[in-house]
């Protein structure tokens, strides 16, 4: 069979931009549809920090100043591409100083919409001056998702696009992009409005992730359980009516791990590299985090570890009224590593203030040291209000680490219940979203760590789970190839 082309458009892609999980699922779905050799092109936004950072770019010349109505206003953006390390993939950056050259990669500004919406256009734009017809759009989260809309308007004129059909994905539905109507000019979609959902629209509102799960052909989330639940009141977040009505078209496909990134036995970020085999390097990372941030190292203690974004999708609500005790009663300690709401922010400071020798808390986004807190820690926390997949409970589980975790979304769906009767299992669920059933989950964990020989077991399942990309790449790739006609 012909191999695919796939486009391929995120406002994150890691290395070179990151604020979650989204940059990792980019970056791994181009390596591994790659590896299955297909081709595929990647389209990023050039964000002003890469300028600072130790990329190499290569302007391309016959992709300048490419101009670009937005309403009453006109851009003009310029593209460049970099070699997507560990493979030999190059990525697209969109540049547009103008739009991008902001302090974050995400902006409370008055013209978002218009960053995205012209990384969208922009992406679309490539592929007519390259004249590359792509077999698949692939869409991410609310920053992409006109895409779908786009084909269908503003570029329905372009026979190149005539075979090409599109997949957007849902990262997470908490972000939906909602601007006021007023922004379709910008966007020039203002002759269109009658494609669009006429309620929010006569709200004055227009809605970019329900615009494309309007129009996209396949609807894809990061979980089995996650597409169930954004179909119910309690995690549609608005969306599940319409979610429902394209039932048909919803697919939960879990990500993956990428094994060239997180790897204990490979890693070259963690002061010791380890293997179920040999675990011995993990304990040493564990003493040296431990002697970094100040806290009393003794083995018998479990380090508690957790690097997330401090949001309320986290559940760090349900911290306050039981880590306190827990610190009091227990011998543990818990390093913490994350960026976010303040609240957040100063709880974990005042909660490392309380108990100096058992909590750390690292505020700031650090790569090197996700990789370290994963290989140090016994048990990793992660109470998620919702979890549309969640990477850093499967990267825990490579690295030994024993998830703690709500059963809700991607979690449900790849830690499974440790029974110490039977020895079967990988972690510690609670299903209430009360500090109750953590405290008990955690109460359980602490039950099995007092034995030796149950948490070794346990250890050993976790590290010994599969959840590669290898494998999760065949559901997208199968998924595209229902969608793409076949050849003449
Ligand atoms: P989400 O995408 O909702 O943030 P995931 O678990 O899917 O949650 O992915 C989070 C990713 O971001 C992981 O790779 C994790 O290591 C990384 N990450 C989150 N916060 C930080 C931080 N403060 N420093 C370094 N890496 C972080
Ligand atoms: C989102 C979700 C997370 C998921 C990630 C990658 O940010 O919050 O659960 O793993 O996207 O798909």
């Amino acid at each position: 069979m012909d191999p695919l082309k796939v486009l391929l458009v995120s406002s994150e892609v890691a290395p070179f931009a990151k604020t979650g999980g989204l940059a990792d699922v980019v970056t791994a779905l181009a390596r591994h549809l790659a590896k299955n050799k297909h081709d595929v092109r990647v389209v990023m936004p050039f964000y002003g920090r890469l300028r600072r950072s130790e990329y190499e770019f290569e302007s391309l010349e016959r992709l300048a100043d490419i101009p670009m109505r937005c309403g009453d206003k006109r851009y003009w953006f310029s593209v460049a591409s970099a070699e997507l390390p560990r493979s030999k993939q190059r990525v697209f950056f969109v540049r547009c100083p103008e739009l991008y050259d902001r302090e974050g990669i995400y902006t409370q500004d008055p013209d978002e919409h218009l960053r995205f919406g012209l990384l969208s256009r922009a992406a679309l734009e490539i592929c007519q001056w390259t004249q590359w017809a792509p077999d698949i759009v692939h869409a991410n989260d609310w920053h992409t998702a006109l895409m779908p809309l786009y084909l269908r308007t503003v570029y329905a004129w372009d026979k190149l696009f005539a075979r090409t059909r599109t997949v957007l994905t849902i990262h997470n539905i908490g972000y939906q992009g909602v601007v006021s109507a007023e922004k379709l000019r910008d966007l020039e979609l203002e002759n269109e409005r009658r494609l669009l959902y006429q309620e929010d629209l006569n709200d004055g509102r227009l809605n970019f992730l329900k615009t494309g799960i309007l129009y996209a052909d396949a609807l894809t989330t990061v979980s089995k359980t996650y597409a169930r639940e954004i179909q119910g009141e309690e995690l549609g977040m608005g969306l599940q009516g319409l979610l429902r009505q394209r039932d048909d078209h919803l697919f939960g496909i879990v990500n993956g791990v990428d094994h060239d990134e997180w790897n204990p036995s490979k890693d070259t970020l963690i002061p010791a590299r380890f293997s179920a085999r040999d675990l011995r390097g993990k304990l040493q990372n564990k003493r040296e985090l431990c002697e970094k941030f100040g806290l009393d190292f003794d083995p018998r203690a479990p380090l508690i570890g957790c690097v997330s974004r401090l949001t309320t999708q986290k559940g760090f609500e349900l911290l306050p009224d039981i880590l306190p005790v827990v610190l009091h009663r227990e011998d543990v300690r818990l390093i913490v590593l994350g960026t976010g709401e303040e609240r957040y922010e100063n709880y974990f400071n005042w909660l490392a203030g309380a108990f100096p020798r058992k909590v750390a808390f690292k505020a700031g986004f650090d790569n090197p040291l996700a990789h370290w807190i994963e290989a140090a820690s016994d048990m990793y926390l992660m109470p998620s209000r919702y979890e549309p997949c969640g990477l850093n409970q499967m990267y825990s589980l490579r690295y030994g680490s024993i998830p703690i975790v709500r059963r809700t979304g991607g979690l449900a769906d790849t830690v499974r219940a440790f029974d110490s009767q039977s020895g079967e299992g990988t972690g510690f669920l609670f299903d209430d979203f009360t500090p109750e059933a953590l405290y008990h989950a955690i109460l359980r964990a602490l039950g099995v760590w007092r034995d030796p020989q149950a948490w070794s077991r346990l250890v050993q399942n976790a590290m010994r789970e599969d959840f590669s990309w290898e494998r999760q790449i065949q559901h997208y790739i199968e998924l595209y190839r229902r969608l793409a006609p076949p050849k003449r």
